[in-house]
Order: C-alpha cells, then sequence, then structure tokens
C-alpha cells in the first residue's frame, strides 16, 4: 500500500443561508444575490468551461504568462513551501509549475466540495508524490488552515483574477489576511486583469457560446430547486457591461418584463429590464494593483505580463515590520 497522499478537511462553510442571503438581497436596492451561490455542481462545471473559451482571454492568457514564465516565477519562489490556493478547487493551474517548485504540499480551498474532492484525487492520481490537503471553505470569508499542518513557508497562489471579483477596498483587506496568513517570508503570486479596451473585456463576460450566459442564469435554476423559487427563465436574461467610471465589468440578471417572484413566503415585484447584480469583476492597472498590495503591507517583487498587456501575475512577500 503506498502511503495516503491525500487528506480532506471539511471546515464547514457556514451551513450555507442561501435562503437568508437570497432574501435579504433581493430586498437591497439596487438588488443583488451574493455571487458565492453561481458555484454549485453545475455551476462550477460551467464556470470551468468559461475558462476554456476563446473570447474568455484571461484564463488562457495567465496560462501563458504561467509557462512562458514558469522558470524566472519558480526561481523566486520559496522551495519546499506550502503551497495555498484559495478557490483551487479545480487544481488546473497549479500543475503548469508544480512538478518544478516541488512544494511540500498542496492546499486547494475552496466552497465547492465534491468539485474540489473529484478534481484533487485526479491530481493525486497524476502527481503521485505531492501531499495534498483539500479544504472545504468559504475562502473568501475567512482564510484559516486546519491545524496539525507542518510548520513550513507559505505561499499563496490565487489565479484567475478573483481578487478581481472584491470591491477594491475589500481587496486591501483580502490581501492583507493573506500577508497574515503566510506570515513573515511568505510569499503571494496573484493574476490580475487589466485594464483595456472596452470590446475585448466585454465580449469575455459575453461570450459568443452563451456559456457565461448559461452561467449566470444557473443561479436562478438553483434558486428554483433549492428554495422553490418560481423564477420563469425565459423571462430573465443575461446582462453585463463595462463600467469605466468603476473600472469593473458588472454582472446582471435582467427581467425582461414586469413580473412577481415568489421565493419561501416573499413576493418580489420586478420592473421590465431591472436587473439582480449578480458580480463584479474589477480591472487594475499594474500600479494601482501594486498600491493595493502595499497598502495591504505587501511588498510589490516582480510582474509578468503577455505581449498584448491583457493580463498580469504579480509576486509580492510579507514585509518584514
Ligand atoms: N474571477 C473571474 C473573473 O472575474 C470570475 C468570472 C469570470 C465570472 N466570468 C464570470 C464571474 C462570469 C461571474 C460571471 O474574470
Amino acid at each position: 500500500m503506498s502511503e495516503q497522499k491525500i487528506h480532506f478537511h471539511d471546515m464547514h462553510p457556514t451551513a450555507n443561508d442561501l435562503l437568508e442571503d437570497v432574501i435579504t438581497g433581493l430586498q437591497k436596492s439596487p438588488r443583488s444575490i451574493p455571487p458565492k451561490y453561481f458555484y454549485d455542481e453545475k455551476g462550477s462545471q460551467l464556470f470551468d468551461q468559461i475558462t476554456e473559451l476563446e473570447d474568455y482571454y484571461p484564463a488562457r492568457t495567465e496560462i501563458k504568462i504561467l509557462q512562458e514564465c514558469k522558470q524566472d516565477i519558480v526561481g523566486l519562489l520559496n522551495k519546499g513551501c506550502m503551497l495555498i490556493e484559495p478557490g483551487g478547487g479545480s487544481c488546473s493551474k497549479v500543475r503548469i509549475f508544480v512538478n518544478e517548485l516541488r512544494p511540500k504540499m498542496y492546499v486547494p480551498m475552496d466552497i465547492s466540495k465534491q468539485h474540489m474532492l473529484d478534481s484533487a484525487e485526479q491530481m493525486s492520481k497524476e502527481i503521485p508524490w505531492l501531499d495534498i490537503h483539500a479544504v472545504c471553505n468559504d475562502f473568501t470569508f475567512k482564510l484559516v488552515l486546519p491545524e496539525g499542518l507542518p510548520d513550513t513557508a507559505r505561499v499563496v497562489f490565487f489565479p484567475g483574477s478573483s481578487i478581481g471579483n472584491f470591491h477594491p477596498q475589500a481587496a486591501v483587506q483580502y490581501l492583507s489576511d493573506i500577508a497574515s496568513l503566510v506570515e513573515e517570508s511568505g510569499q503571494l503570486l496573484i493574476g490580475v486583469d487589466l485594464k483595456k479596451n472596452k470590446n475585448i473585456l466585454e465580449r469575455a463576460y459575453d461570450d459568443s457560446k452563451g456559456v457565461t450566459a448559461k452561467f449566470n442564469m444557473n443561479m436562478l435554476t438553483r434558486l428554483n430547486n433549492e428554495l422553490s423559487a418560481d423564477f420563469d427563465l425565459q423571462a430573465w436574461n443575461h446582462y453585463s457591461f463595462y463600467n469605466s467610471e468603476q473600472g469593473r465589468i458588472e454582472m446582471h440578471l435582467k427581467s425582461m418584463c414586469e413580473q412577481v417572484v415568489c421565493i419561501d413566503n416573499h413576493e418580489f415585484y420586478f420592473a421590465e429590464n431591472e436587473t439582480i447584480h449578480t458580480e463584479n469583476s474589477y480591472k487594475y492597472t499594474i500600479e494601482e494593483f501594486q498600491s493595493l498590495g502595499v497598502e495591504a503591507g505587501l511588498c510589490a517583487e516582480k510582474v509578468w505580463v503577455d505581449d498584448d498587456n491583457l493580463f498580469s501575475v504579480h509576486l509580492f512577500s510579507v514585509k518584514s515590520k
């Protein structure tokens, strides 16, 4: 029998208050639903499909940067580290450099339990030497490691421009949570989407194959299934645009007509064209993002970009106090 290389830590992400969160969000003005509810089993599958789309340049560009700059990146990262990936439920991008980096262990964290377990198991088969500690938690809420992991230098890998899904002020808070997690001499390797031509941006969030639309609409399917809501899927559309003032892509679900939706004992009236805001994706220049990092107590070490200036991968270290 070979040694067990895969461990699972269920940190029981707050027994989801889907109902309460949805009711609260829909009572707000403007209305919203927390984006973490995108990621049920189906949503996680659809999201993986988004990352493979030609129109969704962030994923393929980030992969290209990681591949082409691998030597340089690995050369700067702590050897024998604990490599932590918040939101790493698919364990995909880390494969690009994990053989060269040879971390002591890999710690993917994700809210979508089964999805992460399946990917971690697959990864363990492909990379048998790697110690994997898969953690099921709400990494956007609280960044904590399970107890009993060895004391070794920590590196957080946060790809996919997921940091762009936080409001800038919350992003600073999250970056400083990462700084506390990795501690002094720790590092952060983070992918950040760059500001650019509006058409390229908007195409990435309303792709020609309609996968992003399906992903956004899946939120309503989920509410129908899990809360017995009665959203008429024909009466809603995916709606996204670049808000240049705020420097962000906004994702909404738009009501195509005047309608009433029932969830639990609540009735919600929607006017025609009224929207439910489901996600933001902030875009940064290199300098803007570096100053967020500095505000969070991080030190900008290096940044890699592709030839077309579409995407950036930053390396930060934690400043000694
Ligand atoms: N972090 C990704 C991004 O902002 C998440 C994402 C991509 C996303 N496409 C989406 C989130 C569509 C919601 C809807 O690019």
